[in-house]
């Protein structure tokens, strides 16, 4: 059977044609049977679904047979035929059996029965072979595939921005320091501080919380661009829905107000949940089964609804009516909590909410004031499940205003020289926002913690793999 080409699963499933030989190469998830015939479920990755390998136990050494067992990785050439059995359409007849790789049953973490997902993210690098990971991932790779399209569509230019950086975009201090400086040996200036200038760039740099002030660079150019990267937050915060590294989409528009932005993020967040509807179900449809029953319905409900529109000020209001007990205080000028934010969308307005003109005080320095003076053209998108989904903001345009603010929250201007330049010259109305990539896929998959929706997760005290 040489010249016989090697067929996803995926695509042998797909497939009408049967009695012709087939190559398969996957990872052994079950095997059952008798002393006749073997039954041996396997998978590639290309499909949350197994393809089965029926063994003639006789033409086969028994030897070899034993050492196939769960987790190993094995090439098969055999006939496909349709199956006779009612678990799947259609089956391999094996011919002949490699083994590449074997699994010692007593020490393979992944055996058949079910594992929790704590104990998962113990062994991430054995966890993309479960079928949860497998259909997490899958999605996570379609999604990320959609942001393209979609703003290629739109004729959005996708900017690569700096990771390394001396600007905390965010003012909030979260920032990872980036040096090669002898940390047991540090150089210091006279004043006892940190002698940065000794470091490689000459000055203190981090790793970026955001790429939006260089995106914005590019798009008082380009018009519309999109950032799509990974950013960084040294934030202490322990939760399901925090990651320590995490990647974001940042659209940046040129001539957008606040409810342009607004109309972007609503239709991107509706093509992205329907582009995962309409080619992910298979793997939606596991999700929904294993983990999570009403996730169908809430991603269809959601593409099916309007986003309510409403100012921080009216939501506040309808917070502090609600009569509910909430862990954390709710006042105007304190920022929503997520048990706030949930409250809104999902009991509410049991739709997505985008809360607009928020107090300044608690938003970065970059946002464009109102002329009330006490509030900004700031958006966060809420979302059942969720919460914040969505950060944005119309931006501040007029130099001096910007320049002041920035030097009021603590902002150094020798920091951000430049991005403030770009109101000295030819500056324009302009807008954007940062989907965080992961609170996108809590929500797509139905997952519950965010570290069960990247790859590697990295929070406080957790940097392994
Ligand atoms: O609201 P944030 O902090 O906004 C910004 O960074 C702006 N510069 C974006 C912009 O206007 N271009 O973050 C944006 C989004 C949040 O709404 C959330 O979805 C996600 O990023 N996010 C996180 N995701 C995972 N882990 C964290 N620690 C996150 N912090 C923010
Ligand atoms: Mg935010």
């Amino acid at each position: 059977m040489s010249g016989v080409r090697r067929i996803k699963i995926k695509d042998i499933l797909a497939s009408q044609q049967t009695d012709v030989d087939v190559v398969v190469k996957g990872w052994v998830r079950t095997k059952r049977g008798n002393k006749n015939v073997v039954f041996i479920a396997m998978n590639d990755g290309s499909t949350v679904n197994n393809i089965q390998i029926v063994v003639d136990v006789a033409t086969f050494d028994e030897g070899m047979l034993k050492q196939i067992t769960t987790g190993a990785c094995l090439k098969i050439e055999g006939l496909l035929v349709t199956s006779v059995g009612s678990g799947q359409p259609v089956e391999v007849q094996a011919k002949s059996i490699e083994i590449y790789g074997t699994a010692d049953s007593e020490s393979y973490p992944l055996q058949k029965k079910g594992h929790s997902l704590e104990f998962l993210r113990e062994i991430a690098h054995l966890r993309p072979r479960t079928n949860t990971f497998g259909a997490v991932l899958r999605i996570r790779h379609a999604m990320a595939f959609a942001i393209h399209k979609y703003f290629n569509d739109k004729g959005f230019f996708y900017i690569n921005t700096p990771l390394i950086t001396g600007a905390d975009c965010e003012g909030a201090g979260e920032m990872f320091n980036v040096t090669t400086l002898d940390i047991n040996n540090v150089p210091k200036c006279e004043d006892g501080s940190v002698d940065y200038a000794q470091d490689f760039f000459g000055k203190q740099c981090s790793l970026t919380v955001s790429g939006q002030l260089e995106g914005e660079l590019a798009a008082l150019a380009l018009s519309n661009i999109y950032t799509f990267g990974p950013t960084f937050r040294a934030e202490n915060s322990n939760t399901p829905r925090h990651l320590a590294e995490f990647w974001m989409i940042e659209p940046e528009m040129a001539f957008y107000d606040l409810v342009d932005n607004m109309e972007l993020a609503e239709d991107l967040l509706k093509y992205l949940i329907q582009y995962a509807l309409d080619n992910c179900m298979e793997d939606i449809e596991f999700l929904n089964k294993m983990f999570d029953p009403e996730l169908i319905e809430r991603l269809k409900s959601v593409v099916g609804s309007e986003f309510v529109r409403l100012d921080y000020t009216e939501g506040v209001e309808i917070l502090k009516n609600s009569g509910v007990k909430f862990e954390f205080p709710v006042d105007w000028g304190l920022d929503l909590q997520s048990e706030h934010e949930r409250y809104l969308v999902e009991t509410h307005f049991n739709k997505p909410v985008i809360l607009i003109n928020y107090p300044k005080n608690i938003k970065a320095f970059y946002m464009k004031q109102n002329d009330d003076e006490k509030t900004v053209r700031a958006m966060d998108v809420l979302f059942p499940k969720i919460g914040e989904i969505i950060g944005g903001s119309e931006r501040e345009s007029d130099y001096t205003k910007l320049k002041d603010r920035a030097a009021e929250v603590g902002v150094s201007e020798q920091d951000i020289w430049w991005y403030l330049e770009t109101r000295k010259y030819g500056s324009a109305p302009h807008s954007g926002f940062g989907l965080g990539f992961e609170r996108l896929l809590l929500f797509v998959t139905g997952m519950a913690n965010i570290r069960d929706v990247i790859p590697f997760p990295r929070t406080p005290n957790n940097a392994e793999f």
